[in-house]
């Protein structure tokens, strides 16, 4: 489905609170603005795809000439429900186009997103903003008229000003090229629906003509909302606002799980369950029962690093004391992995000593290596962590994940990769689950109980039903349950 996009004039909108301007003509001349996004990872791929989707002219552009050939051929390099069949109509539709060349990006676009990653820096807790440097200054040299660049990717505050000095310094200045920031929500496995139907936008933007323009480049989400009777609320913003709403979501989401994770700690020592306690909790509409879920903690290529980067960023801003609280949420998280361990050392009698315990001869499934089910990403996941783990202290770990199995043994290859469920259970003295697919919540307990070798289970992510696994034989162990 493709959502026409109507051409009537139209002015900065829900953008131009403080700010109403009236219609722009993007500066290619294109009656609706061309669109590129720099960097097509996770978030520029799926930005590019829904985008053109949503019905604009758009380019993707990497330097990575494999994930360009990929994508351009109909592929995504990543598992992302529902985003190959968008990719591959909208390459038909000759709305979405792959590049490698700056050159063309320069061309091209009327509003450029900066999508590019911001990692952990390897030498400390801080983002490292050498990827956005690049894609700004590469873009901004070749600029040959008017263009607005707009920054995604997750940044410490204070980037944006930066991305303008930057842009100042490498574009011509009678261009008037400007910057916005616009940052991301969308979470991995719900990529789509984020994108389309995003639950709000937040944007930042110094001009009437930028403010007009940036929401030119968004008129298709809003088209989308109307024809569904949705609304899609907007905030309005300065750049520091902007940039910091991103991490605050992402430490204030962090912070709810580790809370429940803490709470699963005080659980396992009272004889409590964690999550029954949950359940009650989220009945109470000011907390609610999502992100209560308490397991092997979170994981993955944002919730991690960002709670770092920001007390990076605190610091140097003199208020590190402010965010002292992530340093206990991050340990909490980290805690959350020694526990499977130490309970795999009780389940299967070994010494938990000052080293660790010694697992060997002791063979484990553990079931899930993503940090979360529908996706392929394994950064920073938990159950490879644990994985790790069990391996060190010298089990023989047979994993078997549904989609991550090639990113998890480029990032563990040390350990045995199953292909299927069957194979990571055969002859298995304990069982780990540690991400919650669906094929292991559904798993008959009866039937594994056959080929493992010994009915011993931790449900790492307390997603099996109990009940049913006890009945099946197994000795069950969930997280922060009595
Ligand atoms: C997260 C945010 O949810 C997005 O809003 C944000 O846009 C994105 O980061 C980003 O910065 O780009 P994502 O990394 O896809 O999205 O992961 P989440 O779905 O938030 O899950 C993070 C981790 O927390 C996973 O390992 C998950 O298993 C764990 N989790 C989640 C729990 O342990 N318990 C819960 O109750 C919920």
């Amino acid at each position: 489905m493709t959502i026409p996009y109507s051409t009537g004039s139209h002015t900065a909108g829900p953008f131009g609170a403080g700010l109403t301007s009236a219609a722009v003509t993007p500066p290619s001349g294109a009656s609706r603005p061309r669109l590129t996004f720099v960097g097509t990872g996770y978030l520029g791929a799926t930005y590019a795809i829904c985008f053109a989707e949503l019905g604009y002219e758009v380019l993707g552009v990497d330097v990575d000439p494999e994930k360009i050939a990929a994508l351009g051929g109909g592929d995504v390099p990543f598992h992302e429900p529902g985003l190959d069949e968008l990719l591959r109509s909208n390459l038909a539709a000759g709305r979405l186009r792959f590049s490698t060349s700056f050159d063309e990006a320069a061309e091209f676009g009327d509003v450029h997103f900066i999508c590019v990653g911001t990692p952990q820096r390897g030498d400390g807790m801080g983002a490292d903003l050498s990827y956005v440097e690049a894609a700004v200054t590469g873009l901004a040299s070749r600029l040959t008229r008017r263009a607005l660049i707009v920054g995604k990717s997750t940044v410490p505050v204070g980037s944006a000003e930066w991305v303008q000095q930057l842009v100042d310094k490498h574009a011509a200045p009678e261009l008037g090229v400007e910057v916005a920031w616009s940052p991301e929500f969308l979470q991995e496995g719900h990529a789509v629906e984020d994108v389309l139907r995003p639950n709000r936008l937040v944007v930042a933007a110094k001009s009437p003509w930028a403010a007009s323009l940036l929401y030119a480049a968004h008129k298709g989400v809003f088209d989308l909302a109307t024809t569904e009777e949705r609304e899609v609320p907007v905030v309005v913003c300065d750049f520091a606002t902007a940039e910091l709403v991103k991490v605050a979501a992402n430490a204030f989401l962090a912070t709810k799980i580790s809370f429940i994770n803490a709470m699963s700690e005080v659980c396992e020592a009272a004889g409590a369950d964690v999550t029954l306690l949950a359940k009650a909790l989220g009945y109470d509409p000011r907390i609610g029962q999502r992100y209560l879920q308490a397991g092997v903690g979170f994981g993955g290529g944002c919730l991690p690093k960002d709670i770092r980067a920001f007390q990076a960023r605190a610091q140097e801003l003199g208020v590190g004391e402010a965010l002292r609280f992530l340093h206990e949420v991050d340990l909490i998280n980290t805690r959350r992995r020694t526990r499977v361990l130490k309970l795999a050392a009780q389940l299967l009698d070994r010494r938990y000593g000052p080293a660790g315990p010694d697992l060997s001869a002791c063979r484990v499934a553990v079931l899930g290596a993503t940090f979360k089910p529908n996706s392929d990403d394994v950064r920073d996941a938990p159950s490879l962590a644990v994985a790790a783990l069990l391996h060190k202290a010298g089990a023989d770990v047979h994993v078997y994940d549904p989609q991550g199995t090639e990113n998890a043994r480029a990032a563990l290859p040390d350990v045995v990769y199953e292909s299927s469920l069957a194979a990571a259970v055969a002859d298995a003295d304990l069982v780990c689950v540690l991400t919650e697919w669906a094929e292991f919540r559904n798993a008959d307990p009866v039937a594994l109980g056959h080929i493992a070798a010994a009915k011993r289970v931790i449900d790492g992510r307390n997603c099996l039903d109990p009940t049913q696994w006890t009945a099946a034989g197994w000795e069950y162990y969930g997280m922060g349950r009595a």
